[in-house]
């Protein structure tokens, strides 16, 4: 199969529909959006003229009920394969496994798994998650199929794809198979070499949570921490500004219906802010910003640094421009949430509940999906992250 243009195709057309998609949770599509944007230039980068046909992209066919064998139906399940340094059959394999988003190319080219895969001699794969991205059931997302995702399902899959691919690769029955994955994937990785032992030799499991947790406000304690850190260009300074900005906020969500007509024009948002549900959308999406800011500091394609948001806080940049009432770190937020909704092509800041929700509820494949419905059925059914 002839790899060498087509992938490319879907990450760009990913990136000019999502300018108008619906709304999606902030931070999620912030990390979708640095994906492709990492994706889209990646592969000119570090490649030479022999490895036009690299990374190959394949398919599995997976049962969609791994615990059903009278249950025959089944899914594809998509994976990369980056072999440029696999020299001999008997060297390991870095899997690498798929979380809740789409894997590209640069899954099995950047990151841990393919930055170590030179020195080890390692085959690369990564598998990308059922029910997200390309690896969704044909009969789509309804309550039904989604049934069929769970963290059970996805250590099912990776287990059969460890034997499939084996076959498939010609892999030594001697060579070790280590699992990759960070967060929610990294929490796999652990799960499938405690579940898999005879079949992952060992696996690398970053930033996992392992134990469930209902309130997840530690998410916020780490943010915080990072915003005082000097050396991303953080201050206590700075960690004090974003606390302002945000009580200079839920003080005109409070005072009144012309502080919040004003505030809604001035923060870029796409509608009124008059209903509590749309106000806690608001405040979802401010503190998405700076999560996101923190969570993807300094990786290529993110629209905002730390060291740029502690800027705009403290009044240094930019703010003239921003021109408005109000104090410096709040007149900062404004302009930190111009930047980012400037840099995902969005026309305003989404804060409308109602429209969340529908979305939510499209059962049928989109090529625009960020996979919100498949990880808030997740969160429910299995984690309760509630960030
Ligand atoms: C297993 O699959 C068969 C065939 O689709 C179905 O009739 C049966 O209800 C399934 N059992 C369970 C426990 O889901
Ligand atoms: C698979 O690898 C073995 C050595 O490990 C080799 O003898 C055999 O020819 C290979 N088969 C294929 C189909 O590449
Ligand atoms: C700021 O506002 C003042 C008066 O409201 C205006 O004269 C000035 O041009 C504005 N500056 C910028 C940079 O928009």
């Amino acid at each position: 199969m002839d790899i060498g243009s087509v992938p490319w195709l879907g990450p760009l057309l990913l990136v000019s529909l999502w300018a108008s998609s619906a709304p999606a949770s902030l931070l999620r599509r912030l990390g979708e959006h640095i994906l492709r944007f990492q994706e889209s230039s990646a592969l000119g980068l570090g490649l030479g003229p022999d490895s036009v046909t690299l990374p190959k992209e394949g398919w599995l066919e997976q049962p969609l009920d791994p615990f059903n064998a009278s249950d025959r139906r089944s899914f594809l399940q998509r994976y990369w394969v980056n072999d440029q340094h696999w020299t001999s059959q008997d060297g390991p394999v870095f899997l690498h496994l798929g979380g809740e988003g789409s894997l590209g190319p640069g899954s099995v080219m950047r990151g841990h798994p393919a930055n170590l895969a030179p020195i080890w001699g390692a085959l690369v794969i990564s598998l990308e998650h059922r029910f997200y991205g390309l690896s969704i059931p044909a009969e789509g997302l309804d309550m039904a199929q989604l049934r069929f995702l769970s963290s059970r399902h996805a250590l099912a899959d990776a287990a059969s794809a460890r034997l499939t691919l084996s076959r498939l690769f010609n892999v030594s029955s001697t060579s070790p198979w280590i699992c990759f994955g960070g967060s929610y994937a990294g929490s796999l990785a652990a799960w499938a070499r405690l579940k898999f032992p005879h079949l992952f030799f060992a696996s690398i499991a970053s930033s996992a949570p392992v134990r469930a947790t209902l309130d997840f406000s530690k998410y916020n304690d780490v943010v915080s921490r990072s915003l005082m850190n000097t050396a991303i260009g953080g201050s206590l300074e700075c960690r004090a500004a974003a606390s302002a900005a945000f009580a200079e906020v839920e003080r005109r969500l409070r005072a009144s219906r012309g502080a919040r007509a004003a505030l809604s024009v001035e923060l870029g948002a796409c509608g009124s802010l008059e209903r509590a549900e749309d106000q806690a959308e608001l405040l979802g999406a401010l503190q998405a910003l700076v999560g996101g800011a923190v969570q993807y500091d300094g990786q290529a394609g993110a629209p905002l640094s730390v060291r740029q948001l502690c800027r705009f806080l403290l009044g240094d940049r930019g703010n003239c421009r921003g021109n408005g009432s109000g104090p410096a770190p709040y007149r900062g937020l404004r302009r930190a949430v111009q930047v980012v909704t400037h840099g995902l092509g969005q026309r305003c800041l989404s804060i409308s509940r109602a429209e969340t929700v529908a979305q939510l509820r499209v059962t049928e494949l989109q090529v625009s999906s960020v996979g919100d419905r498949q990880w808030l059925y997740q969160t429910c059914t299995e984690f309760g992250y509630c960030e």
